[in-house]
Parts: C-alpha cells; sequence; structure tokens
C-alpha cells in the first residue's frame, strides 16, 4: 500500500517516526477520515474544508493550501489502485522535535495519509444499534477533529464492555453528540441535534444530513435535548464517515419507540445511499 507523506509517496513500510514527535508526545495534531464508495471520495470538499479550519484552530501551518490537499488526495487513490468501498485516515501534527511544550520554530508539520477497505455494514444500517449514555467530560473545543481522543476512546470502550455500539455524551442534561459520531432525536416529525457550536464536531454526514432533511421538507433543527428526552422519542440515528446514518433502536436498554428503526430515520438512509452513488 502506498502512502502519502508532508514531501513524497511512498510504501507504507517506508513510513519511520522519530520518537520525539508532538503528535505522539502531546497529542499535538488533527486528522480526517473520509469515506470512500467504488474508489470515489464522498464529502471530499467538506472534509478539507474541516481540515482547515481545525488546524488555524490550533495555529498549524498547513504546506498545502485546498486544492493541492485535494489532489493529493485523490492522486492517493489513484496510486493505489483503489475501486472498492474505504476509507481514508489523514493526519497531520506539529511535527518532529525536542519535547517542550512551547511551539518548536522552524518545524514543519508531519503528515501521512493512508487508504484502507472499510465494507458498509448492511446488518446495523438495516436493524439499527444498542447504545449508552454517558457524561461528556471532554474539553471546551470539540469542533477541531482534535488528535486527543482519550475521553472518547474510553467512552466507546465502556459501550463496547456493555455490549453496545456507542456512547451517547451529555453535558449539564443535555446530549451533545457520540464518541465518534453526531446524534440526533426526532420527535413528532422534527429532527433535533446539538447546534454546531464548540461543543460538538461538525460532521461532514451532519451537513448532509441536513441537506436531505431541506430535501425532504423535514424540519432540522439545531436545538440541543435533554437525556431525558430521550426516553420520549419517537425515533433516534447517529451520523459518521463510517457509520453514515445508524439507527439507535435502544438507549441504556431501553427500547426507542416500538425498537425498529424509524420512518425519518430510514427516508434519511435513503437519500444517503443515492446521494453517495
Ligand atoms: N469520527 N463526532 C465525533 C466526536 C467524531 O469523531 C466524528 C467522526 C463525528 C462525525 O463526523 P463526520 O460525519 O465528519 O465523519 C462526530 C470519525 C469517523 C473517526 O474518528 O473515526
Amino acid at each position: 500500500p502506498i502512502i502519502m507523506t508532508q514531501s513524497q509517496f511512498t510504501h507504507r513500510d517506508n513510513l519511520h517516526y522519530p520518537f520525539e514527535e508532538r503528535g505522539l508526545q502531546f497529542g499535538d495534531g488533527i486528522y480526517e477520515v473520509i469515506r470512500i464508495y467504488n474508489g470515489t471520495y464522498y464529502l471530499l470538499e467538506e472534509h478539507v474544508d474541516r481540515l482547515i479550519r481545525s488546524a488555524e484552530a490550533i495555529k498549524i501551518k498547513l504546506p498545502y493550501d485546498k486544492d493541492e490537499i485535494t489532489h493529493l488526495l485523490l492522486e492517493l487513490l489513484e496510486r493505489n489502485k483503489m475501486t472498492t468501498d474505504g476509507k481514508v485516515y489523514l493526519q497531520v501534527t506539529r511535527g518532529s522535535a525536542p519535547r517542550d511544550h512551547i511551539f518548536p520554530a522552524d518545524v514543519l508539520p508531519n503528515i501521512y495519509a493512508y487508504v484502507g477497505d472499510l465494507p458498509r455494514n448492511a446488518e446495523i444500517f438495516k436493524n439499527g444499534v444498542h447504545t449508552i449514555t454517558q457524561r461528556d467530560i471532554r474539553w471546551e473545543y470539540c469542533y477541531i477533529k482534535s488528535l486527543n481522543l482519550l475521553p472518547n476512546v474510553l467512552a466507546k470502550q465502556t459501550a463496547k464492555e456493555n455490549n453496545c455500539y456507542e456512547a451517547i455524551l451529555h453535558k449539564d442534561g443535555l446530549v451533545t453528540e457520540c464518541s465518534s459520531s453526531n446524534v440526533y432525536l426526532v420527535k413528532d416529525g422534527k429532527i433535533y441535534t446539538h447546534p454546531a457550536t464548540k461543543q460538538i464536531l461538525h460532521g461532514c454526514v451532519r451537513m448532509a444530513v441536513e441537506r436531505f432533511a431541506d430535501e425532504l421538507n423535514i424540519p432540522f433543527i439545531e436545538e440541543s435535548f435533554e437525556v431525558e428526552e430521550i426516553r420520549l422519542a419517537d425515533e433516534l440515528f447517529l451520523s459518521s464517515s463510517t457509520s453514515e446514518i445508524t439507527p439507535i433502536v435502544k438507549v441504556d436498554n431501553q427500547q426507542i419507540a416500538d425498537g425498529k428503526p424509524g420512518k425519518i430515520t430510514r427516508q434519511l438512509q435513503e437519500a444517503y445511499v443515492s446521494d453517495a452513488n
């Protein structure tokens, strides 16, 4: 497999990171996960725009502009002769330098991106998933797609240990998002989700969900809902590049409505599939 780095395309085995690397020592970097269908990127522009926003937010100077990043990512797929469903993981760190909290002077960011296979998960798409709720213990800048994922990792692991697919996070009684996806509640024909503030990641699929809702004339209301409101929901679903649009049928061992994926969730899933193809 060929990977992209800051200076060249190379075989994956040629990538050697120095042990003093700010991504490793401080989590001082950002990343993107971009979905691929039939060898073509889905929502590529949204992802590149967000990468640039994340870099600016933590003062990393990207050595490439938007067009150059886009070209490099397209070339990565070509060089790997990618034709199936997959994903690209792209990471940018502040660079390699002797360990010091202060930014190193004149050090270039380290960048790499690689392609991986990621078949669609037909089972969860159709039947939905179980989730648990957990307190959102993350920092105040969750809109930055930062490498610091420890709270997310711990939340997802707890979900897994409870035989659940995801953890729904809440702060001060309000649902923010999940450990690696955005979350939505449907009540009386309207979709509710946390507003795109600094407290959540502005998901690229979330942007697509808003567009689908508009096209389907379903009100998309950026208003956070309470954890307590979940059990009264008509439908619940989550979204991300890896999970697409996935129905949530159980929360904390309690069934949502009749325990089956809801009608609006189904409509959005259909819109997703035709948009992605
Ligand atoms: N996760 N919220 C969080 C905390 C996320 O980590 C993600 C993505 C999302 C959804 O964003 P998008 O629709 O752009 O994929 C929301 C990626 C897939 C990951 O970390 O693997």
